[in-house]
């Protein structure tokens, strides 16, 4: 047995290894469960023998009283920020490039100046100052002179190296920023409000709060991650010669840098990286606000300089802002195909995420509570990839004091800031609205009384997926409810010549090509007209998997309306992925008797669905009972033709990849999907390997 001393030294060293591993590499070698027994015994250890801790002991990382206030630290190296380059463009990074060339006397003919680009982390700056490779102090950017100590809570932070590896410089200041990753910041998010507690806006926000945390056993609870860009005061180390190298070497120290980051030559070089990131901004795991350029040379950094406190020798390049401020006009609702009554932010125009936004969803009445949002009021609007915009939180602070408010309504002005209510009937129908127990939504009970959901269930119908009519758009779905020529699905096989060519802007013409349009939709698969009759929770795969079990509408519709309900429930259950909320939703809608009569309207006005015995139903095929995941861009197959192949091949094609997957089809550019699957041991075939095992004999 070796000595209480030699075994931690041991323990230590360990444990400093597998949390590099885990925590920076993402590689861990060991299982958490082993990296726990390590610790508690090293744990015991220093119980016991209290003089063998140490500073960069792995069991320091949280502890220590809460601080009344932060000391403040003067750092030896002030901390600089870096210019913006205006031009949010390609022409931003040729506008830095020439600027460069030009501060450094470059000649024309002069070849490319070499760049480091790499990503502008979205959180907040801070300097590490490790001295003989440990530890010593952590502290906040500041004013850039004087920032605030923060080592206790950086020390909670398990990506950060309480002792460097290898040859350790006498003093060495690293410079870079601490973030919370999106998948963590939800995460936090859910748990506070779980607990009743204030949630936080953003990552940058709720990673910055971690930081000025008085007590560190809070902050060891936000799960922080760090990068490094840079230095500060160095003493004994042989800077290397160019930036993208230090970084190389920062990396060796055992310390966090950020991969997605090249070597770049001129204004071609940046533009190409502005552009490559632009396009996976979305799906990396945290948020970044633009890239950074930096001369990489050294020595071409010194000759540059600095210019009001701004090195030459970088620049930002932002991306369009995906948050910001903008007031709220107005609360209004929407009604949705099935009756949902959605509340809406009418917004002041506000330029985010590249758009100009103007509406913003609320979801439901309870978020509008939490945020506590009135009208009146400015918003933090967040537009993030196609994502719809949201609003995230209210600046309670721009809110005027009550009695302003009061006047408001006093004076029989716009009652501004006076909370929001539901209607109690539909704006559009004025059905009453009710609120199903259990459910966040609000519903309008007016069915297809409700031109508002009338509409968007013609939309639905005539739309490509389901029953495909060309020719028909929203605005003339709008246009055929509103003059009452259409009321129901089954009213578009009854439309005439001489009623369409009367309406607005529709010449005789249109009119023949929609009619012509409406006439070819008549013959359908069975899969497409159950998924046009916009059956809630029921989608296109839904309605394919019914259409395959019951081959037969009306051994559905008897299926579903058995008189015992439990009896009918089970039936439809029995259908694979169908489960009792979908199989809720199929029985409601098959018992109403207009929605019956439609059906009997439609058969009555000529349309046909191809129907087949179940029993011939049960499809054949390689890939029967394989269920497949596409993700990317295939070579020559669409998205929608792979699928078609799979489906032929008796497979089917789901959305996204689980433990159930048998095989993920990757093509360029795939994801977090390809991840995914390769995590959790799924089988990856290119287009090519599709092809193959879709030619293969089917296994029975
Ligand atoms: S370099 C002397 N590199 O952006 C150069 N800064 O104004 C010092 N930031 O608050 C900064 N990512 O926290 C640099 N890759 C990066 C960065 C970065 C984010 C932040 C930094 C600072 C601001 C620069």
């Amino acid at each position: 047995m070796s000595l209480p001393n030699q075994r931690a030294a041991e323990l230590r060293e360990l444990l400093c290894r597998y949390g590099h591993e885990y925590y920076v590499l993402d590689t861990p070698s060991v299982t958490d469960a082993e990296y726990d027994r390590l610790f508690h015994e090293l744990e015991a250890l220093e119980a016991t023998h209290p003089e063998l801790k140490t500073p960069d002991s792995p069991t320091q990382r949280v502890g220590g009283r809460p601080v009344a206030a932060f000391v403040p630290v003067q750092h030896a190296v002030p901390m600089l920020s870096i210019r913006t380059e205006t031009d949010a463009g390609p022409a931003g990074a040729e506008h830095y490039d020439a600027k460069v060339r030009r501060d450094l006397g470059l000649p024309a003919d002069a070849p490319a100046v070499v760049y480091a680009a790499e990503l502008k982390f979205d959180g907040l700056a801070i300097s590490l100052r490790y001295e003989h490779g440990l530890l010593v102090r952590a502290a906040t950017r500041g004013n850039g002179e004087t920032g605030e100590e923060v080592t206790q809570n950086i020390r909670t932070i398990g990506q950060i190296p309480l002792r460097l590896t290898g040859q350790a410089p006498a003093v060495l200041e690293v410079r870079g920023e601490v973030y919370m990753r999106r998948d963590a910041f939800d995460a936090l998010n859910a748990r506070q409000r779980e607990l009743g507690e204030k949630t936080f806006v953003n990552p940058r926000n709720a990673a910055a709060g971690a930081v000025r945390q008085l007590d560190s056993k809070i902050a060891a609870k936000r799960p922080l991650r760090f990068f490094a860009y840079g230095l500060g005061e160095v003493v004994g180390w042989e800077i290397p010669p160019t930036h993208s190298g230090m970084l190389d070497a920062l990396g060796a120290f055992g310390l966090p840098v950020c991969s997605e980051r090249i070597v770049a030559e001129g204004a071609v070089g940046l533009i190409a990286f502005h552009a490559s990131i632009a396009a996976k901004r979305d799906s990396l795991p945290f948020d970044i606000d633009g890239v950074v350029y930096k001369v990489n040379s050294r020595e071409l950094q010194q000759q540059l300089g600095f210019v009001s406190r701004e090195p030459r020798w970088a620049v930002a390049h932002k991306y369009p802002a995906q948050e910001m401020l903008t007031t709220v006009e107005a609360i209004d609702v929407q009604v949705g195909r099935t009756g949902t009554i959605t509340p809406v932010a009418r917004l002041a125009p506000v330029f985010v995420g590249g758009v100009t936004v103007t509406n913003a969803t609320l979801h439901n009445i309870d978020r509008i509570r939490q945020l506590d949002l009135r009208v009146g009021d400015t918003v933090i609007v967040r537009r993030a990839g196609d994502v719809i915009p949201e609003v995230v939180d209210v600046v309670l602070d721009r809110r005027p004091m009550q009695e302003e408010a009061v006047d408001l309504i006093e004076t029989r002005q716009v009652p501004k800031y006076a909370p929001f209510e539901m209607p109690s009937n539909c704006p559009v129908c004025g059905s009453h609205v009710v609120r199903e127990e259990g459910e966040a939504a609000y519903r309008c009970t007016g069915g297809l009384v409700c031109t508002a959901q009338r509409k968007q269930a013609l939309w639905h119908f005539a739309s490509r997926r389901a029953m495909d009519i060309e020719g028909l758009g929203d605005k003339l779905v709008d246009q055929l409810v509103d003059v009452g020529l259409v009321r129901t699905p089954a009213d578009l096989y009854r439309l005439g010549i001489l009623k369409l060519a009367e309406l607005d802007r529709m010449a005789e013409k249109s009119a023949a090509n929609l009619l012509a349009g409406i006439d070819k939709s008549r013959t359908t698969t069975l899969a497409r007209l159950i998924f046009a009759l916009g059956i809630r929770n029921v989608g296109e795969t839904t309605a394919k998997d019914l259409a395959r079990f019951f081959g037969k509408l009306d051994a559905l519709i008897d299926a579903a309306c058995r008189e015992d309900e439990l009896a009918a429930l089970a039936v439809l259950q029995s259908v694979p992925d169908v489960g009792p909320v979908v199989a809720q939703s199929i029985r409601d809608f098959l018992q109403e008797p207009h929605n019956r009569e439609v059906i009997e309207q439609l058969r009555a006005n000529g349309v046909s669905w191809s129907e087949f015995e179940p029993s011939e139903a049960v499809p054949m095929g390689p890939l029967l009972g394989k269920t497949l995941v596409i993700t990317g861009t295939l070579p020559t197959l669409s998205r929608d033709d792979a699928k078609a192949l799979i489906e032929a091949a008796g497979g089917k094609a789901a959305g996204s990849v689980s433990k159930k997957t048998d095989y993920l089809v990757a093509g360029e550019a795939a994801g977090s999907k390809l991840d995914k699957a390769q995590e959790l041991g799924v089988r990856i075939l290119d287009e090519a390997g599709l092809l193959a095992l879709l030619a293969t004999q089917s296994e029975q």
